[in-house]
């Protein structure tokens, strides 16, 4: 037999709980063991006057009954003191159930600002701030159930209750966010459109049907979505008569209506709108990521100018084994590029090769005499073979690009990379591998010209979630990477990215917003937009190339890399390389502080206007620049003698004024967008010394938001 759901040791507040629907709740939690604060303000139905009564007899009921409970008759609007009176009273809080409800019927000419505003307050802004009360309590417990209460009406729509509708919906969008937000802390919050006689139904509900439709009918969803085991989150529920359903989002497959050269219009609109509402093969996006997967895809199709097809969540992603079978050996439509020196001058450009480096000017001068284009160049077409819409029509598979990770690359040269040209990639799904966390697909790609074979590639993607069907683990077809040897490394090469990489590389041909935007960026669950893998891949063969082979890309035979972390735009890449016969062994990390970057090019602009930028300050700064709560590095910025230094490390003869500050906030100063000054009182900027001295600090940092 099941065991009983039970709550001791819970404290549950329901708002709303002096009759109805909240009675009901309260009655059963207490009999399953909660302390249990009865909320109610006590007014008619419509939210006028307000008593003691309603909420005084249920606590009565169930102390009679050996449970626990204490009433509160303030309105939801005074979240804070129903929340304080189960603090009180109990110490904690667990669970809200937020259910008070008024209604205020009127066809939607005739609703009254009154009406209006008090059914939002009583039910959308009385269940923010009930719950916004109790969150934090939650959050450090790392516990915490929450239900909040809409109905069909706003589901559906109903006549009479537009005030009341737009309410109910409200409280599901609150209840997603939530759902999103406190996940992370075992806070989970579900909603229901519950159906029950009531003194709120009873003008709508024939008499026997309110008789009928008893409040118990949806008490035991409530319980059971607010018990500790219920994994239920974000979830919508109609429930009544002691029948339960679910609800979901369906989305039709939908229509490209715009080609990448052509505005677009609504006549397109109009000719694509059978397609656009035909919910034949209709997916089920269950999140932003999911939902905002597929625009991302008809961005990059739209772009590549290919067609909208594949549906990303038609099917659920787990694919069973013989589903692979289908997919195994399926080879993507060729893909034939033309492509200029301009390409691989800003790849070249795009993985750091610089002026700066003047045996780089091979791989960015297209006059100089060995003009060549970098070996990892190889991977931009291969990737643009698989990307233009082939990944998500691999048979038997159903990838949401939202949720695809690039785990591994590998590139053979068979020959140097033509300076320019036009080269075929021919695609085919290798294998695909179950790693329970995900699926791995291995893409092989061959790319030629005419028939002679340039490069070969193996893309390893990620497919996130969506293994576990038991497929094998591991395939003969995966190219492995070689473990580093265990010792220091031979060569250590570093290179500061700039804040501008991503935006340059994504020039080459990958155009994922999650690169650029910053909104896109949190979508996916970063702080701000990442470098491209495949860019960092590139960095670090140039760190090879020009350590081991001086540059000549005829050297290069063959690389493989696992991507691990991800890279912020403004790192600094450090590459540690062994050699071990004809094969290097490497590593590239970011190393962390952006402000390196900013340091490294004060001291080159320095190089010019040194001296007189010496006799205008006359000091010498020491910087701590600190990353979480150690100091990450320290910089000396030497204006005091002959024509100023710029060095890592502490000022080498005394500094006249030490400065503290994070990495972030050190961004933020140069960036214009923390004033040096303000930081100082806010605590975030500390300075030591002859702190006067720091208002000098705006002359040498202007002007460096243009990095
Ligand atoms: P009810 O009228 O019996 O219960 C609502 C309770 O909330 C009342 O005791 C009332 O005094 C209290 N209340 C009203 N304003 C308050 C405020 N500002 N602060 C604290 N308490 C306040 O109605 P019922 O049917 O039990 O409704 C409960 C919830 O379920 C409501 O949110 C309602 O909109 C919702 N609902 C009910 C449906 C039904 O078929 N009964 C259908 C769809 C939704």
């Amino acid at each position: 037999m099941a065991s009983t759901l039970r709550f001791n040791g819970r404290v549950v507040l329901v708002t709303g709980a002096g009759g109805g629907l909240g009675r009901a709740y309260a009655l059963a939690f207490a009999e399953r063991g909660a302390s249990v604060v009865v909320n109610d303000l006590g007014g008619d139905f419509t939210g006028v006057g307000k008593g003691s009564l309603a909420a005084d007899k249920v606590v009565e009921e169930i102390r009679r009954k050996g449970g626990k409970a204490v009433a509160n008759y303030d309105s939801v609007e005074e979240g804070e003191k129903i929340v304080k009176t189960a603090l009180d009273a109990f110490g904690r809080i667990d669970i809200v159930i937020n259910n008070a409800g008024i209604l205020r019927d009127r066809s939607f000419s005739r609703i009254s600002d009154e009406d209006w505003d008090k059914i939002q307050r009583v039910h959308l802004r009385g269940s923010f701030l009930v719950t916004r009360a109790a969150w934090d309590h939650m959050k450090k417990q790392k516990f915490g159930r929450i239900i909040m209460t809409s109905s069909a009406s706003g589901i559906y729509g109903n006549f009479g209750q537009a005030n009341y509708c737009a309410a109910k919906l409200g409280l599901l969008g609150l209840s997603n966010c939530l759902a999103v937000e406190g996940k992370k802390n075992n806070i989970h919050c579900n909603t229901i459109a519950p159906t029950a006689g009531s003194r709120m139904t009873q003008s709508i509900l024939p008499e026997d049907l309110v008789e009928a439709l008893k409040p118990d009918y949806v008490a035991p969803l409530v319980l059971w979505l607010c018990h500790e085991s219920c994994e239920e989150n974000g979830g919508l529920f109609e429930v009544g008569a002691g029948w339960i359903g679910k609800l979901r989002w369906e989305r039709s497959l939908g229509a490209l209506v715009r080609q990448r050269t052509q505005p677009m219009t609504p006549e397109a609109v109009k000719a694509n709108w059978t397609k656009i509402c035909d919910f034949d093969n209709a997916t089920k996006p269950k999140s932003i990521q999911e939902s905002i997967g597929s625009i991302v895809e008809a961005l990059n199709k739209i772009n590549s100018g290919g067609e909208v097809s594949a549906n990303p969540t038609s099917r659920a992603t787990s694919a069973t084994t013989s589903e692979f079978a289908r997919a195994i050996g399926h080879k993507f439509p060729p893909l034939y590029s033309s492509y200029a020196e301009l390409d691989t001058i800003m790849y070249a450009l795009g993985v750091g090769a610089s002026i700066k480096e003047p045996k780089d000017m091979k791989f960015i001068y297209e006059g100089s005499s060995d003009f060549s284009c970098l070996p990892t160049f190889g991977v931009i077409l291969a990737q643009k073979s698989i990307m233009n819409g082939g990944l998500a029509e691999i048979p038997g598979l159903s990838i949401n690009l939202a949720k695809i990770l690039h785990g591994e690359q590998y590139l053979e040269l068979h020959k140097p990379i033509p300076r320019a040209g036009k080269l075929r990639c021919e695609a085919i799904v290798a294998d695909i591998l179950d790693k329970g966390s995900g699926l791995v697909i291995l893409v092989d790609v061959y790319t030629y010209s005419g028939e002679e074979l340039i490069c070969y590639n193996q893309f390893s993607i990620f497919v996130v979630g969506s293994g576990g069907s038991g497929g094998k683990r591991t395939s003969d077809k995966a190219k492995a990477a070689v473990a580093i040897p265990n010792r220091p490394p031979d060569a250590v090469l570093t290179d500061t990215t700039s804040l501008n990489q991503a935006a340059l590389y994504r020039l080459s041909g990958d155009w994922n917003p999650l690169h650029i935007d910053p909104n896109f960026a949190s979508l996916a669950g970063f702080d701000k937009p990442i470098l491209h893998g495949l860019c960092t891949f590139g960095f670090s063969a140039r760190h090879v190339l020009q350590q081991f082979a001086d540059n000549d890309v005829s050297r290069f035979k063959a690389i493989k890399v696992r991507f691990a972390k991800p890279v912020y735009p403004g790192q600094t890449l450090q590459t540690e390389m062994w050699k071990e016969g004809n094969r290097i062994h490497f590593q590239t990390k970011g190393a962390g502080l952006q402000s390196t970057l900013v340091f490294e090019e004060i001291g080159r602009r320095l190089q010019g206007i040194g001296e007189e930028v010496v006799k205008k300050v006359r000091a010498v700064f020491e910087w701590h620049i600190t990353k979480g709560e150690n100091t990450a590095a320290k910089w000396t910025i030497d204006l005091k003698t002959g024509s100023g230094k710029v060095y890592q490390g502490p000022a080498k003869g005394s500094a006249d004024v030490t400065i503290t500050l994070s990495d972030e906030d050190f961004m933020e100063v140069v960036l214009g967008k923390l004033d040096p000054q303000k930081a100082v009182f806010s605590g975030r900027l500390k300075a030591r010394g002859n702190i006067l001295l720091s208002q000098k600090l705006q002359m040498i940092l202007k002007d460096y938001a243009k990095l």
